[in-house]
């Protein structure tokens, strides 16, 4: 594993600035030309120019393109578009094109392409059908990333390397025999030895017990629940063997051209397609993520935890936003447009969290092929429409941001932790309540912060959290000895701890701790809990309070003289027992939650710890949960990002008259006192 204490992502790419200061802010998108004739290829720089991109992505899918069969290669198009773009200004984050491989290798190598968890095969017609632990697809891989980089590594427009992309987004999970032979390796380097297997995924249940590395499998298709600590192993060996292709593809390209930076695009918030991707930033020489907004209640939030967690990803320095999207997606069920406001505001968003780079999925709609109906910077409609003169106006706004470009985010007081391994061994089979959501428990958390208008950092749990004053944890399901004690050691010394249900269950083999849940949280909260006692899907139980919880119960009894109760059940089979916990040693306190509150009932219960805590909201009352602030800082500035979270004018009068405006997205400086529904504000204060 890498040591995330010593990031490298130093490097960041060139973008028109050229040497010297920060430049601007990088804009631009996924850029796919072979998609058109030459003659289109004019237009695109000249709409570039007129938008201001200043960066584009090519090459991601040109695969077959570029080698047509295994003898052919052809570059001429290539080298003419990437000086077309040189000739314009315009800077290029070349891929390696290996993300799909062409038909001529998929048949003279069926052996490459992934297989399921039932035996079938995946087949080619889409795209990324190649195994990521199969030697094969690496050499033909690895040998079009050389002869790329090779032919690329002196040319001007070259700002930086894009490897493959969204590693593992269709095929993360290969069960083929391929798999199982890396899968075997993974599991020695791990355990040593079988006895340490065989304890760590404990086979003496169901007669599991293994007396020979060679008959240990992937989780295939089983007669029933399969080990869930294979289960677990598997989803970690996955992402560790894409990590590992990410690092070959970056052994290659640094061998080749030291130094230009390299980076491959995160999907941070799809952590459910298990990818580690916290694990994976010290690979790279700059965080990239791609974000695509959800179609829900809490698509705001959402948003907004994305950009932060990228940020926290990325140490706190700034990070690339590689892909999103002016407008709908194609690959939900329904794709709506954004709204009015929407796309900068949007953009921004990942730019308060962070982002130096605003970049696009896509530059050019396609008129053809899968996502045809994906928006992109141009539209079908050409230049005369709303969403090309929008993206006109960030590439403005974006100049403008100019001087936050290279400066970090400012730590909050409060940081909300993301836990991966919690997230996948809490959502596995045959569990009390298969409607937990991990992902939707911190996004509750994270919403009645902005709700309360504190500034919060997402936090992977491998970075250190022990600076903040507040650590919420929301179902830290998996809890090893040394994390234990690291929260242990956060409240002995001062801090204040907040968990929920289904918190300190387990260790890193997913076996229970025992004597009582939440067996590694259960002295620090001063709580023991005799049994799990999960809602049905559509029960409610009451608080004394009023609050109504939702998902899951326990029966709590008190086992410390410092813990009070801060809630207890009204309703309900718990009825009389508590609810809300929290201990309060001399420093520090320590409070759990045992039921599903939702962002409005989890709000009061952290305005407790807040105030407990001194910590303050930055934000005038009246702003307080209807505006998001986050900070940019370096040695000499601040920069504070104030978005609208509602379609509703705000007034930020009490902040603004203390400040400078570099940015406001109502255009007239004179309206800032009045900002627009989804309007983005930046303020310098004085
Ligand atoms: C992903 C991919 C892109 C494109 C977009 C569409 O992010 O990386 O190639 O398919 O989705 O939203
Ligand atoms: C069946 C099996 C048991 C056990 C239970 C679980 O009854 O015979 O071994 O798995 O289901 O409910």
């Amino acid at each position: 594993m890498t040591d995330p204490s010593r990031p490298r992502w130093v490097r960041w790419p060139r973008t028109v600035a050229g040497p010297g200061g920060p430049g601007p802010l990088a804009y631009g998108a996924d850029y796919n030309p072979e998609q058109w004739p030459r003659e289109t290829w004019k237009d695109d720089v000249r709409l570039m120019q007129q938008a201001g991109v200043n960066i584009v992505s090519l090459g991601i899918f040109s695969w077959a393109t570029l080698q047509p069969s295994e003898d052919t290669w052809d570059f001429a198009w290539l080298d003419d578009v990437m000086d077309l773009l040189h000739d314009h200004g315009i800077a290029v984050d070349l891929a390696t094109a290996t993300a799909s491989p062409p038909p001529w290798l998929t048949t003279k190598h069926p052996e490459i392409l992934p297989v399921d968890h039932a035996g079938s095969t995946v087949w080619p017609g889409a795209r990324q059908h190649w195994r990521p632990t199969s030697p094969v697809f690496r050499r033909y891989a690895l040998a079009l990333a050389e002869s790329v980089a090779r032919r690329y590594a002196d040319h001007p427009a070259l700002a930086a390397w894009h490897v493959s992309n969204e590693l593992g987004c269709h095929n993360v999970h290969d069960y083929s025999d391929d798999a199982a032979a890396a899968f075997r390796v993974w599991l020695q380097e791990r355990y040593s030895t079988l006895d340490a297997l065989n304890h760590a995924w404990g086979t003496a249940f169901w007669s599991q017990r293994y007396g020979d590395w060679a008959e240990i499998l992937p989780p295939r298709l089983a007669a029933a629940n399969p080990n869930p600590t294979q289960q677990l192993d598997f989803k970690r060996f996955s992402s560790d063997a894409l990590k590992d292709y990410l690092r070959a593809e970056c052994a290659v390209l640094h061998r080749v051209t030291p130094d230009v930076p390299v980076t491959t695009n995160f999907m941070v918030m799809d952590g459910d397609k298990g990818l580690d991707f916290a694990d994976w930033a010290g690979e790279v020489d700059f965080v990239s993520n791609d974000h695509y907004v959800v179609v829900d209640d809490r698509a705001l939030d959402e948003l907004s935890y994305s950009a932060n967690l990228t940020s926290g990803m990325a140490g706190g320095e700034r990070w690339f936003l590689m892909e999103h999207s002016t407008s709908a997606v194609n690959w939900r069920a329904t794709n709506p447009a954004k709204p009015d406001g929407a796309l900068v505001r949007d953009s921004l968003t990942h730019v308060a969290h962070g982002a130096d780079a605003v970049c696009f999925f896509q530059w050019r709609q396609s008129a053809a092929g899968a996502e045809k109906y994906h928006s992109a910077m141009v539209p079908h409609a050409g230049e005369d429409t709303e969403v090309f003169r929008t993206v006109t106006r960030l590439g403005q706004h974006l100049r403008r941001l100019a001087p936050v470009s290279g400066t970090r985010r400012k730590p909050a007081r409060v940081a909300v932790l993301f836990d991966l391994d919690s997230w996948w061994a809490a959502e596995q089979d045959s569990h009390p309540n298969a409607s937990l959501d991990y992902r939707r428990e911190g996004l509750d958390w994270y919403a009645a912060c902005l709700d309360l208008g504190v500034r919060v950092d997402v936090l992977p749990t491998s970075r250190s959290f022990e600076e903040y004053d507040v650590v919420v944890a929301p179902v830290l399901h998996l809890v090893p000895a040394a994390l234990r004690d690291r929260l242990v050691g956060f409240v002995e010394r001062g801090g204040h701890l907040v968990t929920t249900y289904f918190s300190g269950i387990v260790d890193e083999h997913d076996h229970v701790w025992l004597d009582g849940y939440p067996g590694a949280l259960r002295d620090v909260l001063g709580i023991r809990i005799e049994e799990l006692a999960p809602l049905l899907d559509g029960e409610q139980v009451t608080l004394d309070d009023g609050r109504v919880g939702t998902l899951w119960t326990d029966r709590i009894e008190v086992t410390s003289e410092d813990t009070e109760v801060l809630a207890a059940y009204a309703s309900g089979p718990q009825a009389g027992r508590p609810a809300i916990t929290r201990r309060v040693p001399e420093r520090g306190s320590a409070t759990y939650v045992s039921t599903r509150l939702g962002a409005g009932g989890i709000a009061p219960v952290l305005a407790t710890v807040l105030e407990h805590a001194g910590v303050e909201s930055e934000l005038p009352s009246a702003l307080r949960g209807r505006v998001e602030l986050t900070v940019r800082a370096d040695e000499t500035s601040e920069y504070w990002f104030v978005i609208n979270r509602t379609a509703e004018d705000v007034d930020l009068a009490g902040l603004a008259d203390a400040a400078d405006v570099l940015l406001s997205t109502a255009g007239d400086e004179e309206a800032l006192r009045s900002l627009p529904g989804r309007g983005v504000a930046v303020l310098v204060p004085r």
